[in-house]
């Protein structure tokens, strides 16, 4: 009996019910939580490669992404709010579909959240130098700065190091980040709306300056790469693959169900508005970018437009460079650096500041939540239990904590913000592409079971997400996409070999934990500081 192995839905619910959070949160606070957790390096570093797979065509991509994610976190949200406990789509696949398709969720989890905390991280180094640069005059040596470019010849990642080796602030980020952890640092509800300020500040003023200036002839071609591109990964639906990324994170309003008010109501305006006003910014930023200075993609030889963070591209950019040219398309600071290409340079320069005091706290958001998944998956019997151990001192999982911190710092060091950022989307695509199924199986096995909020339309909108996320899986860069099954096939392995016979559940002990009490707090606990 492969998938037989359930976990009992009453078992999850006994948890959440002893856990029973104060219901505190209301449409405003949810939707800021929400903004907190989903601006980032999505639109402050990657409109570049979204420009080099699309040109101008990038804002059609922003809109294609946002629809996707909109129909996805609708379904996230009914199981959330059903099954409002820690662990997120791999405690819903538990229930619904079992053991191993959980399993499967929980390991593609780690792409998520683990993978997206490298690319943040790397998108944070490209600021700060920048910043140092423009401010201070003082530039790392290249092969410090960055990670080396990668190319693919008959399939074989194959690294050139002439463009970087190794980048160093995204290693230190990552650590510092990671120690803030191990010794307890959350963030308070009062911290996200500071750093949601100041992230909307920046955005909006990076829109006041670019829309005066936009020159009209820079939006043609608008989609010189065409709609599906030359290749997977390019045009205007790869763009939309990648800067999917931009939005990830909105699955904390989901799960910060069970502590909302009237979840029916509140859940869908935080999820939803917080999403909404996320694309507004993003069209009207990208729109500025590619008015101000120009989005066109650098074409190879061949004529097709040439990889994000290729070799041939690192050294087209370099050779630009060299007679004083910076296209978008070739910058680590995307926002910072059009500011500065029509004379704002102070203005580049708080852009930069605004990244590099808001990044971290999504870098600190990802790292939380890889660590929460470890930990559940642990308490269920599926990982060393070990891993779960908490810390005499600060009460952190600091084992587990520590050991993500080193994988995301080694993934930052060494690959590119936009190969990274592709390979989390496709963890993050493949887990809402479960959770559509989950939705609608759920529907048809236990129609009865109180659903707080419930997913309006389902029949459309939960086979919109699975449509919708398997198409944008399929549209990711070829090399990107290829990670999930083999990290899935790793994870398979790893689970026959060590978890199917350890499982609390294979084994018959239905764990009902008193509260999550042996979790460490959320690193945005809205409840504390909101009553
Ligand atoms: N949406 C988050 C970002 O763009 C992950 O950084």
């Amino acid at each position: 009996m492969l998938f037989g192995r359930v976990k009992p839905l009453d078992a999850i619910l006994a948890t959440a019910e002893k856990k029973s959070l104060h219901r505190s949160l209301g449409a405003f606070q949810l939707t800021m939580l929400g903004i907190g957790a989903i601006i980032g390096t999505g639109i402050f570093v990657l409109t570049a490669s979204a420009a080099q797979k699309a040109g101008p065509g990038m804002m059609l991509s922003f809109v294609v992404a946002g629809i996707v994610c909109a129909v996805a976190a609708l379904c996230y949200s009914e199981l959330a709010s059903m099954v409002p406990v820690s662990g997120s789509a791999y405690t819903y696949t538990y229930a619904v579909m079992g053991e191993i398709l959980a399993w499967m969720v929980g390991w593609a989890l780690i792409l998520e959240y683990a993978v997206a905390a490298s690319a943040v991280s790397v998108g944070w180094s490209g600021y700060f130098m920048g910043l140092l640069k423009s401010s201070l005059g003082f530039e790392l040596p290249q092969f410090l700065a960055s990670g080396p470019a990668w190319s693919y010849p008959g399939g074989v990642p194959t690294p050139d190091f002439t463009a970087g080796v190794v980048n160093l602030p995204a290693i230190i980020v990552a650590l510092a980040v990671t120690a803030l952890l191990v010794i307890g640092t959350t963030e308070s509800a009062r911290v996200n709306a500071v750093l949601v300020a100041v992230k909307v500040a920046a955005l909006t003023m990076f829109i006041a300056l670019t829309l005066p200036v936009l020159n009209g002839a820079n939006f043609e071609p608008f989609t010189p790469n065409g709609w599906l591109g030359h290749e997977s990964g390019f045009g205007v639906i790869g763009a939309a693959s990648s800067i999917f990324f931009a939005y990830v994170g909105f699955d904390a309003v989901s799960t910060a169900a069970e502590e909302t008010k009237n979840p029916q109501r509140n859940v869908p305006i935080g999820l939803i508005g917080s999403l909404a006003i996320c694309t507004i910014f993003y069209l009207l930023v990208s729109a500025g970018a590619i008015g101000a200075q120009g989005a066109q993609p650098l074409m190879g030889p061949d004529g097709a437009a040439l990889a994000p963070g290729s070799a041939a591209m690192a050294s087209q950019c370099q050779a630009l460079l060299a007679v004083g040219q910076e296209p978008l398309v070739c910058s680590n600071e995307a926002l910072a650096h059009v500011l500065r290409s029509i004379s704002w340079n102070r203005a580049g320069d708080f852009v930069g500041l605004a990244a590099n005091i808001a990044l971290p706290s999504v870098i600190l958001m990802m790292l939380y939540g890889q660590t929460r998944i470890f930990f559940v998956m642990a308490r269920d019997g599926l990982l060393p239990e070990k891993l779960a151990s908490v810390h005499p001192k600060w009460k952190t999982p600091h084992i587990v904590t520590i050991a993500t911190g080193i994988f995301v710092a080694i993934a930052a060091a060494f690959l590119p913000v936009g190969q990274l950022a592709d390979i989390s989307n496709a963890g993050t695509l493949f887990a809402f592409f479960m959770v559509g199924i989950a939705v609608l199986v759920l529907r048809r096995t236990d129609p009865s079971r109180r659903r707080p909020f419930r997913t309006p339309l389902v029949w459309i909108v939960a086979p919109l997400t699975v449509a919708g996320t398997a198409f944008l899986y399929w549209n990711l860069p070829f090399e990107s996409k290829m990670v999930l099954p083999i990290w899935g096939g790793v994870g398979l392995l790893i689970y026959f070999l060590y978890s199917r016979k350890r499982s609390h559940v294979g084994r018959g002990i239905i764990d009902v934990h008193e509260d999550d009490s042996d979790a460490p707090p959320p690193p945005v606990p809205p409840v504390p500081s909101m009553h």
